[in-house]
């Protein structure tokens, strides 16, 4: 599976799915890791968050990265975190995702674009189903002109990057999905604007990059028209609260790794 990506940004891989290959995953994840996998109560999503880290953890190495964790910011969005001191690493960007056995991470060292986001999406033809809620106007004539297989695909592809362009907002889907307009220019690139965000008088410019895993359509987003730290800055408190903020990543947790 290849994604053409700048060089300045990499992508890793890591499977789960068995119960022992879990164990072996937490033993290598940092204890306020496992502590944030460990608030999951379905195991399969523990699996998947563990798994997450650790593709997170493998790109981090490849780039010098190591004295660090990956945790959840107010809005659940990952962040980079010193192990030393709990503050966050700024030369770099993160996202993660999990589907159906597969979770992947994907980071920026590219100063200009740190705020980046990475979705894998199953084809799936009930979005069919939604496209006048959901998709925009011109996303829906691009799916609707094309033979039904096609259109799943094409519908697939766009929700990819959809999410993949909220995570890099840092949003999620805090925001409506028809604030994001996707562009698809062929199998490997495409663009997407997103518009009528309060919090963002300005269109955020969106550049996208799709490929395939296992069957399934991965699309990773990253943002060239606003830093990381101007989104991350302008949004609006979590609508609601993060189990994770009930822990809290304060420094007494953070220092217990160094122990
Ligand atoms: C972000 C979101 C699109 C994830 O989509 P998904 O298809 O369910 O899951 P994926 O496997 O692709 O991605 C999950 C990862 O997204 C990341 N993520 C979660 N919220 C995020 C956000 N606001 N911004 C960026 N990334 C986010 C996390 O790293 C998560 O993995 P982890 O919990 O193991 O760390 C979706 O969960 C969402 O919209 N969340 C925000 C809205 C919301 O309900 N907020 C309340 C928080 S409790």
């Amino acid at each position: 599976m290849t994604v053409q990506l700048p060089h300045t940004m990499r992508l890793a891989f890591h499977g789960y799915g068995s119960p022992e290959d879990h164990q072996v995953d937490m033993a290598r994840l940092r204890p306020t890791e496992r502590k944030y996998v460990e608030l999951f109560r379905n195991p399969e999503r523990r699996q998947a968050s563990a798994a997450a880290r650790i593709a997170g953890h493998k790109v981090l190495d490849s780039l010098g990265c190591n004295h660090v964790s990956v945790l959840p910011d107010d809005h659940g969005a990952p962040e980079v975190l010193s192990i030393h001191d709990g503050t966050t690493v700024e030369t770099v960007g993160i996202s993660l995702t999990h589907r159906k056995g597969v979770a992947a991470a994907v980071v920026s060292a590219d100063p200009e674009s740190l705020a980046i986001g990475i979705d894998i999406e199953d084809p799936n033809p009930s979005l069919l189903k939604t496209l006048d809620d959901f998709f925009t106007e011109s996303e829906q004539s691009e799916i609707r002109a094309l033979k039904p297989v096609h259109a799943v695909q094409r519908a697939t592809a766009i929700w990819a990057a959809r999410e993949a362009t909220l995570k890099a907002i840092g949003l999620g889907f805090a925001v409506p999905a028809r604030c994001v307009d996707v562009h698809i220019i062929d199998e490997t690139t495409g663009t997407a604007k997103v518009h009528n965000i309060d919090e963002f008088p300005s269109d955020i410019q969106v550049e996208l990059r799709f490929g395939t895993i296992d069957g399934m359509t991965l699309c990773v987003a990253w943002i060239t028209s606003h830093s990381l730290q101007q989104l991350r800055n302008r949004r609006p408190s979590p609508r609601r609260t993060f189990a994770w903020t009930g822990i809290q990543k304060t420094f007494s947790i953070i220092q217990e790794e160094r122990t």
